[in-house]
Order: C-alpha cells, then structure tokens, then sequence
C-alpha cells in the first residue's frame, strides 16, 4: 500500500538554544554560550543522516539565533511566518524546530495554538552544547528528523532524550539532566529508540479553539499584541506587584495559583480590583503536575494549562477578540 503520508521535504529550522551552544572546553557542560552553531552544522553532526531520511528532501533556515531564554514575541511572530510558509508549500511533509529547552514548552504551545498544524511539527532541543564530548543534541535531532516521517504524526511535539511529548503537557522539570522534560499526569505521546517510534498516546492534530488564525498574528504588530503578565500566589504575597501590572496598562494577567486554585487574600483583593478595571484575570495552578478540580473562584482556569501556556493562550483570545 502506498503511503499517503509519506514525506517528500523536510524543512529545519534553527532558532539557537544550548543544542547549537559551544563552550571552551569538551568536558564544559554549563559554562557554555548557547546560539552559536548554524542549522546546517547541526545537521551535519547528525550519526547516520542519510540512514535516518530514507530518500527525504532536507531543507534549512537559520530563523533566530538566541539563548531562549531571551525568547520574545517578534521572534515567534517571525517563526510562526516561517512555519506557515513551509507548511503551504504542498512538497513539505514536515517540520523540526532546534530550539532552547528553556522556554521550548511556550514557543510549542505557541505555534501549536496559531497554527494548528495538521503536518508534524517537531521541536528539538538538547541539554549538553553542541562542543560537548557527550553533546546530547545529534542524537535528539536524528530522533526528531525520525519522528516527523511517522505516518502519525501531527501537530506541534517536543522531542528530547528519546521522549516524545505534546506541546500542550510538555514542561521543563528539571535544570541540569539530560530527560529535563515531563509531560504530567498525562505521561508523553510516545518514545523513539533506535529509529523506531512506540505511539502511547494519539498526537494532537486536533484545533485547540483559541480562534486565533496564523494570519492575524503574523499581521499584527508585536506591540500591539495584549499584554498579559503571570502573577504568583505565594506566602507573604502582597498586592503591590498586581497594583503596579494594573497601573502599568496590562490587559490580562494569569494567576500561578497555589495548590487546588488557591490565592493569598491580599493577592486576590487585587485581581478583583483590577477585573473592576477591565483587566481580564484567569487562574492556573502553580504545582507541576495536576489541575485544578472542582474549584469555585471568581476567575476561569484555563483548562489545566501551567501558567506560562495559559499566559499565551490568554494573550492569543484576547488579541482574537480584539479583532486587531
Ligand atoms: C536555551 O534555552 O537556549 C539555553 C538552555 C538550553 O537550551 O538548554
């Protein structure tokens, strides 16, 4: 039988992150500089490339080169153009994203909510410099270049340390280990090892209803995207960081809450301040694992997303509805 979904290009893209980092030393695996190698490089340190195609067109861009950490908006924006770009052309089956494992768990849900892909794309990152004796990312780009030629999958997935995980449960868990990622409760899409693929769960190809289309955020400038800031619930909270957010002009604010969705008083004073203000407030847990259950609060949560997702999703809605 023929395979309909076999692919014909695939297209690289790098945006920096400790896989294209280098340092002075093999043996260095923290004092190193992050975004220094070009895609291509990359590529070229990849063990068995041509095994791993099987007759696939590769294709690069270097979009961004950044410690991301410094991830900012201008930079997803232009990515999301350049996603959306590849993923018209009709001989492209296929995405992978060389990105920062700091912040890859955003730009994943990001691009997974504005472009609601129906191809694969699959984002990789590494936790050791590309300099290193042991570097990580070689192996974790082979398995991400594996991943998108499967028949399965769709839509936007993180691949590191042989662990496939959806952009909508993926978070960083740990700073230092190779298998830094975890995908909760909801445990990871799937593992590859040694070129093979074992699907655990169905990858996500499905919209995620923000009703943000690609073009509306590739058209709108940055600067006019809504302003949306995490605020943590904490021991010893005051109301001081909410007040100054509010008189600073944000237009929405997530709150990391504590436990089952619960806010420190003065905290929660202040969110209800600023909702009479217009602010649009809406709540997530804190812990890492988990969402909130049969809470009543004043403010949405946002569907079991961690902050930093809700964060995002929060910005995209209230940009969709702005209709800028
Ligand atoms: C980064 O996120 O760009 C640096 C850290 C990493 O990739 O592990």
């Amino acid at each position: 039988m023929v395979d309909t979904k076999k692919i014909q290009k695939v297209v690289v893209l790098g945006t920096g992150g400790t896989i294209a980092g280098t340092a002075a030393s093999a043996s260095d695996h923290t004092g190193y500089t992050a975004g220094q190698l070009g895609v291509q490089h990359l590529l070229d340190a990849v063990p068995g490339l041509n095994n791993t195609l099987q007759g696939a067109v590769l294709a690069c861009e270097q979009v961004a080169q950044l410690d991301s950490k410094d991830m900012d908006h201008a930079t997803w924006q232009l990515l999301a153009r350049r996603c959306a770009h590849w993923l018209a052309q009709a001989d492209v089956g296929a995405l992978v994203i060389t990105h920062g494992t700091d912040t890859i768990e955003e730009t994943a849900w990001f691009l997974q909510s504005v472009l609601q892909p129906s191809k694969p794309v699959v984002m990789v990152c590494a936790m050791r410099p590309a300099s290193s004796n042991e570097a990580d990312g070689p192996q974790n780009l082979r398995d991400a270049l594996v991943v998108s030629a499967q028949p399965l999958a769709a839509g936007v997935c993180v691949v590191c340390a042989g662990v496939i995980h959806s952009a909508r449960h993926v978070q960083k868990v740990h700073p230092y280990r190779l298998d830094a990622f975890s995908s909760g409760d909801a445990g990871p899409l799937g593992r590859v090892q040694a070129d093979q693929v074992q699907w655990l769960s169905a990858p996500q190809a499905a919209p995620v209803s923000t009703g943000m289309l690609a073009e509306q955020i590739t058209r709108t400038a940055v600067n006019q995207w809504p302003v949306v800031e995490v605020v943590l619930s904490h021991a010893g909270a005051s109301r001081r960081v909410v007040d100054a957010l509010v008189q600073a002009g944000v237009a929405g604010l997530v709150v990391a809450a504590s436990g089952n969705g619960t806010v420190h008083h003065e905290v929660q004073a202040a969110l209800l301040d600023a909702q009479q203000h217009g602010v649009q407030v809406r709540r997530s847990t804190r812990c890492q694992e988990g969402s909130i259950v049969g809470n009543s609060s004043p403010w949405p949560d946002m569907d079991g997303l961690s902050p930093l997702k809700a964060r995002i999703s929060l910005m995209l809605a209230l940009l969709a509805e702005s209709g800028a």
